[in-house]
């Protein structure tokens, strides 16, 4: 994969030396750079942000710290995209350059009016006591150049609110302009602000609090979404601290949605009666998830992290990936995902998948497959297995309706025991048939499952060796298993 001139153009002369270093490095070890998903050429990459069609083309940013310094200095790095997956390296990026975001451009999201792309941000500011201060940015984007203007009417949270304020999300909803920001109360509970914003979006005033819930989840809420979709509202959020009561997650912290009804331009009508969060993802790394809304499609994307172990590649000096573009819908009124169709522009070679007992075969390092599990018993299938390593496994019982998948064989025995166990996830399926389909797209470092139609999402990273090719399927009982699978052309 190309690597980025920008980030050579943009070193100090004195960093330069060190950095093509690292970058011969990087060259080296290709086969754990990512071929299909976005990755930093260097450096650490967190949330999407700015996502959004500007002048025909897709533009998608990430947080991204290029050099390893004392403080977290997070910077803007952009990509842009005819078809959400070939993407080219934007030939600027938003730095934490001003007194209002000298300690990193946090994140926030894009605006595409009168044929002009703009950014609203957090400027994340440590004052001389190191107590945070946090600053609503606006990043105007013109000839490849960013200006920078902070909202004045919010140079703070509002009264009762903490500098836990940042991440806003613009949107538009039945001709009126909104920004709703991540905040945390004075007494550490997470919730939302929602600003009314002018049409010009210079002038911000408070709206309401955005807290559906009848009790109190988690200590700060951070990168909110909240939008219209199939006739719903839907609010994606990052609860930091939910309690397993409200929400089950084994990350970190929870990539959350709670669906409701159409807001009605009054909060206190998106009350919700017992509202049901659910994870994004049920996979190892999912976080911050973005959307953005084009026309009649809602895609979303989210980082794949925060890992809870330090990845092979950090020591290359590159570190997290995004998640493929997801288009969204909601059906029965849960929320579906599944990967745009633009992606079928990578199938190369097909293949037919149909066997009664056990199937061996050789995939390489990238592939997609659909395949179908249908009748009673179970089904283990091993994906980028090695002569002796069992690679990732997916484990299906279709009399119990679980799936679990395990990826303790694809670290090396010093992650495992960092990650002390925390290597597989086992859900509970309620299908709509009798017939439990898998769609998996596994690129050099990440799978993707998308489970039953995109109604449940389970990924993660996975490191294996350059050798692990293999997939295997082994059936127990009474199941056929039907499908096709494609390599991957890029
Ligand atoms: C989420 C987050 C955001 C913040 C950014 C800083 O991962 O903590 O709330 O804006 O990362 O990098």
């Amino acid at each position: 994969m190309a690597l980025d001139n920008r980030l050579l153009r943009d070193l100090a002369s004195n960093e330069k030396k060190l950095w093509y270093k690292e970058i011969e490095k990087i060259k080296n070890n290709s086969s754990l750079r990512q071929l299909f998903h976005i990755e930093a050429p260097i450096g650490f990459l967190g949330d999407p942000n700015g996502f959004s069609f500007f002048q025909g083309s897709w533009y998608l940013f990430h947080q991204w710290i290029p050099r390893k310094t004392k403080r977290k200095m997070v910077y803007w790095r952009g990509l842009r995209s005819k078809d959400l997956v070939h993407w080219e390296s934007l030939p600027y990026t938003i730095d934490p350059d001003t007194k209002y975001d000298s300690d990193g451009v946090y994140s926030g999201s894009a605006w595409v009016d009168k044929g002009k792309l703009e950014f609203f941000y957090t400027g994340n500011v440590r004052n001389n006591d190191n107590e945070r201060e946090a600053y609503q940015m606006r990043a105007t984007l013109s000839e490849n150049k960013i200006s920078k203007e902070i909202i004045p009417a919010i140079k703070e949270p509002p009264h009762g609110y903490t500098m836990n304020f940042r991440d806003p999300k613009v949107w538009q909803q039945n001709g009126k302009n909104y920004v709703v920001i991540g905040a945390q109360t004075k007494e550490e509970k997470g919730c939302a602000i929602i600003y009314e914003a002018s049409a010009n979006l210079k002038k911000w005033q408070f709206k309401s609090v955005l807290q559906p819930f009848d009790h109190s989840i988690g200590y700060m809420w951070e990168c909110p979404n909240f939008f219209e979709l199939d006739g719903h509202q839907v609010f994606i959020f990052c609860p930091q601290g939910a309690e397993e009561k409200d929400l089950k997650y084994e990350t970190q912290f929870p990539n959350a949605v709670v669906i409701g009804p159409k807001w009605t331009d009054n909060n206190l009508e998106w009350q919700l009666n017992k509202p049901k969060l659910s994870l994004i993802d049920e996979g190892f790394e999912s976080y911050a998830a973005q959307i953005v809304q084009v026309e009649s499609r809602t895609i979303i994307v989210s980082w794949m992290g925060p890992n809870k172990t330090i990845l092979p590649t950090e020591a290359l000096g590159w570190n997290g990936c995004l998640s493929l573009p997801r288009e969204l819908s909601i059906q029965n009124g849960k929320l579906y995902q599944k990967p745009v169709q633009e992606l079928k522009s990578l199938y190369g070679t097909k293949h037919v998948i149909n066997f009664e007992q056990m199937a061996k075969f050789k995939t390489g390092l990238t592939s997609q497959f659909k395949v179908s599990f249908k009748g009673q018993g179970q089904v283990v299938w091993n994906l980028r297995a090695g002569n002796d390593n069992l690679g990732l496994l997916i484990k299906a019982d279709l009399e119990n309706n679980t799936l679990e998948v395990d990826r303790q064989s694809v670290f090396e025995k010093e992650i495992n025991d960092r990650v002390k166990g925390d290597t597989s996830r086992k859900i509970k399926l309620e299908l709509d048939n009798d017939e439990l389909e898998l769609e998996v797209w596994i690129d050099h470092t990440s799978f993707e499952i998308f489970i039953d139609q995109g109604k449940y999402i389970l990924s993660g990273r996975i490191f294996t060796s350059e050798e692990n090719q293999n997939c295997i399927f082994k059936i127990n009982g009474p199941v056929e298993v039907k499908g096709t699978w494609h390599e991957i052309k890029y």
